[in-house]
């Protein structure tokens, strides 16, 4: 039973969705940045004895925005809260889940443990890039729950476009399980792409034995970051004779002119939810996080 969610500066408006969904109070602590760049936080309401859901993204900014997390969780445990939970829609760093060149750092088992470490007592996030490390539980050792956004990325599809014959794609491996889930709301069949990484913003999509001609697709992945895996994507759609395309992430990143890029490259429409706030952010997930802390 949650008694406060409280927002920290990434996700102000979310926590208020969030708690207003919940009928419960919500805290936006006073958070200042000195001259020299250091975070100043200030909790002025009594959380002694409560239950607190910290809701804090770890976009654009993560290193930032994880600082005033640490500051946050620790600060209300010193103030007497029985229990914090951790809601971070976009958990960044989970990429880095291995050291593919010798002496990189690990920043995904690095990161969960300095969350642990400030007193978080459980933890949820919103499709999380989980891929060699499989379940939060391997690397967290409270409770932790992914969820996911993805049927409503669907239903918002659904409801907004006509597609005609659709079919869903993941654009690389790891995608299978979003494209899954896309294809049973959509009630369409679903393929995935073969992906090699060249650099941070460039990637090859390999060819498939694909029959998307004449179809109406969706594109589903968790992260749009440079946009590169989308551009690929949908140029191959495109060539194989796909009618129309549509991007969908749970995380719409976007750096730099990824959007412009992903227009360009013939998408129909791009869509995102609000775990990033953004121009495509047209889902919210504040009902997804209030089912979830509700339920307990
Ligand atoms: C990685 O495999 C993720 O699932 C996304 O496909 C990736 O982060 C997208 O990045 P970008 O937009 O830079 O291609």
């Amino acid at each position: 039973m949650i008694d406060i969610v409280l927002g920290g500066s990434s996700a102000q408006v979310l926590t208020i969705k969030i708690g207003r969904q919940l009928k419960i109070p919500t805290i936006l602590p006073e958070i200042k940045k000195f001259p020299d760049g250091e975070k100043y936080i200030r909790i002025t309401e009594d959380v002694n004895g409560k239950t607190v859901a910290i809701i804090q993204s770890f976009y654009h900014q993560p290193d930032e925005f994880l600082i005033e997390y640490f500051l946050i969780a620790d600060t209300l445990k010193d103030l007497g809260a029985k229990k914090v939970i951790g809601v971070i829609p976009y958990f960044a760093y989970a990429r880095q889940d291995e050291r593919f060149k010798p002496g990189e750092a690990i920043s995904f088992k690095i990161v969960t443990k300095l969350i642990e470490e400030v007193g978080t007592d459980e933890i949820y996030t919103i499709d999380t890039h989980l891929h060699r490390v499989e379940q939060l539980s391997e690397i967290f050792h409270i409770p932790a729950h992914n969820l996911t956004a993805v049927p409503l990325l669907a239903q918002y599809v659904k409801k907004n476009f006509e597609l005609n014959n659709p079919v869903v794609i993941g654009p690389d491996e790891e995608a299978e399980q979003w494209a899954k889930i896309a294809a049973k709301e959509l009630e369409a069949e679903y393929d995935i792409l073969e992906k090699e990484r060249l650099g941070p913003s460039e990637v090859r999509i390999k060819t498939r034995e694909l029959d998307v001609t004449g179809k109406d697709v969706l594109i589903v992945d968790d992260i749009i970051s440079t946009g590169g895996t989308m551009v690929e994507a949908i140029k191959m759609l495109k060539e194989h004779g796909a009618k129309s395309v549509i991007a969908a992430c749970t995380h719409p990143i976007l750096v730099r002119n990824a959007l412009t890029r992903i227009y360009q490259a013939g998408a129909l429409a791009v869509i995102g939810t609000d775990t990033v706030p953004s121009s495509i952010s047209f889902i919210s997930v504040a009902p997804i996080i209030a089912e979830a802390l509700r339920r307990g």
